[in-house]
C-alpha cells in the first residue's frame, strides 16, 4: 500500500496520532484532513509525550512533508503557537481550509449553554460555527486571510453577520480592530506555508510517495453517520478523505481503523458498553483516560464490535490497528460487545434516532483475561494466550485484520504485524 488512511473507529481518543507517528516513519507525506484543534493526538517518543492539536502527527519526523488539506478548520492562534513549538521542516497548509475566528468560539460556548440538558459538551474550539459558517458561504478561507486586502473585506462582511448574531444572543460585539491587529498578525506568519495541497498530494501520488492520511476524532463522531447530534461537524471516515484533501477516491489503498482495546467517549451521547464501576476506574487511571485537549475525565466501556463494523460499513475500512492493549492486563474477566438489543430484538446495526440509540442493550460475550506485563513484548507469539485470543475474537467479530496492535504510549511500543508500508520512495 502506498496511499493509507489512518481513522478513528469509536468516538475519539484511540492513539490515531500514535499509530500515525509509527507509520510516518516510513512515510513521505502526513495529510490531516478534517477538523481542528478539538482534536488532541499525543505521540511518545523516548519517554517524552507531545501533544498535537492541528500539525499532521508526522510532525516529529524531520523528512516528512506535512500537509493540513482543505476539510480543517484552523485556529490561527493554536497553529501559530504549534508551528513555534514543533518547528516542522515541511508543512503545506491548503489555500481553501477554513479560519477559526473568536466569535466561533464564543457562539460555540454560548450555543452549549442554551442547549442545557441537550448539551453536547463540545471541546469549545468553535468547531461547529466555524464549519457552519463555511457551509452558509460566509466563512474565510486560508487563501483570503493571508491576502491583506481580501481578508479585510471579507472579515467586514462576517463581521456585519456576527455582530447582528451578537446582538441578538444579547453577546458583547466582537471588536474588528483587536481582530485585524492580533489575526493580521497570525497571517503574516502562516502566509509562506499556504498553497493548493490537492495539486501538490496528487504530485505525490502520481511521483510514488507514501503518503498517510490522518483523520481526527472517530467514526461514531462523524456528522453522518455518527451518534447525531452527539456528533461533531465534519467526517471523520476514511470516505470523506477524497473531498476533503482534493484527491480522487480510487487513489487510496486502504483504511486502518485505530481501535482502543476497549471504549472510551468523552463529552455527551450514548456509550451502550459504559461501566462506571471500579473497572471503569482502574481503566481510566492505568490508561489516564483524560481529555487531550480539555482535561475531562474519558467515559470508559467494554470494546463494542457493532461500534467498529459500523465505523466499517461507513468509512470503508481495510484492517484495524489496536491499542492501548496492556491496560487490559489483570482485569479477569473481560468482555466484548458482540451484538445489541432493542425492544428486545437482535439489532446487527446502529439506530439512526438518538431515542433508539439510548434504549439499546448490549449483549456481551465473557473473555479470560491475562496477567502477564505484555509492555514490552516484541512479537505475537510472546503474547499471552488469553490476549491472543481477546484479539483473535475482534477480527472474528469485525471481519477485519488486526495490522498493528500497541501495548504502551511509547513509538517503541507497536508491533507490525502485517506490513503496511515498502520503505519510503527515495522519489524525492
Ligand atoms: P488520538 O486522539 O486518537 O490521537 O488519541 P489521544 O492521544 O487523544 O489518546 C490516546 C492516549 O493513549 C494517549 O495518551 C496515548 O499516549 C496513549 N496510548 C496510545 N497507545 C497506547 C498503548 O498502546 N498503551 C498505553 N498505555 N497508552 C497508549
Ligand atoms: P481526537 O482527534 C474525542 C467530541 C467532543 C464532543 C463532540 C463535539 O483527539 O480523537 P466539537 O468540539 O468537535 O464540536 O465536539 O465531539 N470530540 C472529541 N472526542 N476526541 C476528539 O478528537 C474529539 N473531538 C471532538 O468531546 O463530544
Ligand atoms: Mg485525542
Amino acid at each position: 500500500m502506498k496511499r493509507i488512511v489512518v481513522v478513528g473507529t469509536q468516538w475519539g481518543d484511540e492513539g490515531k496520532g500514535k499509530i500515525t507517528d509509527y507509520l510516518a516513519q516510513k512515510a513521505d507525506v502526513v495529510c490531516r484532513f478534517q477538523g481542528g484543534d478539538n482534536a488532541g493526538h499525543t505521540i511518545v517518543l523516548d519517554g517524552d509525550k507531545h501533544s498535537l492539536h492541528l500539525l499532521p502527527s508526522g510532525a516529529l519526523n524531520d523528512n516528512i512533508i506535512n500537509v493540513m488539506a482543505n476539510g480543517m478548520v484552523i485556529n490561527p492562534e493554536t497553529l501559530v503557537h504549534e508551528i513555534e513549538t514543533f518547528k516542522p521542516k515541511h508543512l503545506l497548509i491548503s489555500d481553501r481550509a477554513h479560519v477559526i475566528f473568536p466569535f466561533h468560539r464564543a457562539f460555540d460556548i454560548h450555543a452549549e449553554a442554551l442547549k442545557e440538558s441537550a448539551l453536547i459538551g463540545t471541546t469549545q474550539r468553535g468547531i461547529g460555527p466555524a464549519y457552519a459558517d463555511k457551509a452558509s458561504r460566509i466563512g474565510m478561507r486560508m487563501a483570503t486571510f493571508v491576502q491583506r486586502d481580501a481578508f479585510l473585506k471579507q472579515l467586514d462582511v462576517m463581521l456585519r453577520i456576527k455582530n447582528d448574531e451578537a446582538s441578538r444572543y444579547g453577546l458583547d460585539p466582537f471588536d474588528k480592530e483587536t481582530i485585524i491587529e492580533t489575526y493580521g498578525r497570525y497571517a503574516e506568519q502562516i502566509k509562506t506555508y499556504v498553497t493548493d495541497t490537492s495539486s501538490r498530494l496528487n504530485h505525490y501520488i502520481h511521483t510514488g510517495k507514501n503518503i498517510v492520511f490522518e483523520g481526527a476524532q472517530g467514526s461514531l463522531l462523524c456528522l453522518d453517520h455518527g451518534t447525531y447530534p452527539y456528533v461533531t461537524s465534519s467526517s471523520p471516515t476514511a470516505a470523506s478523505v477524497p473531498l476533503n484533501t482534493g484527491i480522487a477516491p480510487w487513489l487510496i489503498d486502504g483504511a486502518i481503523g485505530v481501535t482502543k482495546a476497549y471504549t472510551t467517549r468523552v463529552g455527551q451521547g450514548p456509550l451502550p458498553s459504559e461501566i462506571d464501576d471500579v473497572i471503569a476506574h482502574q481503566i481510566r487511571e492505568k490508561g489516564h483516560e483524560y481529555g487531550t485537549t480539555t482535561g475531562r475525565p474519558r467515559r470508559i466501556g467494554w470494546l463494542d464490535t457493532v461500534v467498529i463494523r459500523h465505523a466499517k460499513q461507513t468509512g470503508g475500512l481495510t484492517g484495524l490497528a489496536v491499542t492501548l492493549l496492556d491496560v487490559l492486563t489483570g482485569i479477569d474477566p473481560l468482555y466484548i460487545v458482540d451484538k445489541y438489543i432493542l425492544d428486545g430484538v437482535e439489532t446487527e446495526s446502529i439506530p439512526a434516532s438518538i431515542e433508539d440509540f439510548n434504549r439499546v442493550n448490549v449483549h456481551l460475550l465473557k473473555m479470560k483475561g491475562w496477567t502477564e506485563k505484555i509492555s514490552d513484548i516484541k512479537s505475537y507469539d510472546d503474547l499471552p494466550i488469553h490476549a491472543k485470543s481477546y484479539l483473535q475474537t475482534i477480527e472474528r467479530l469485525t471481519g477485519l485484520p488486526i495490522m498493528i496492535y500497541s501495548v504502551g504510549p511509547d513509538r517503541h511500543q507497536t508491533i507490525e504485524r502485517i506490513p503496511i508500508f515498502l520503505p519510503r520512495s527515495d522519489l524525492r
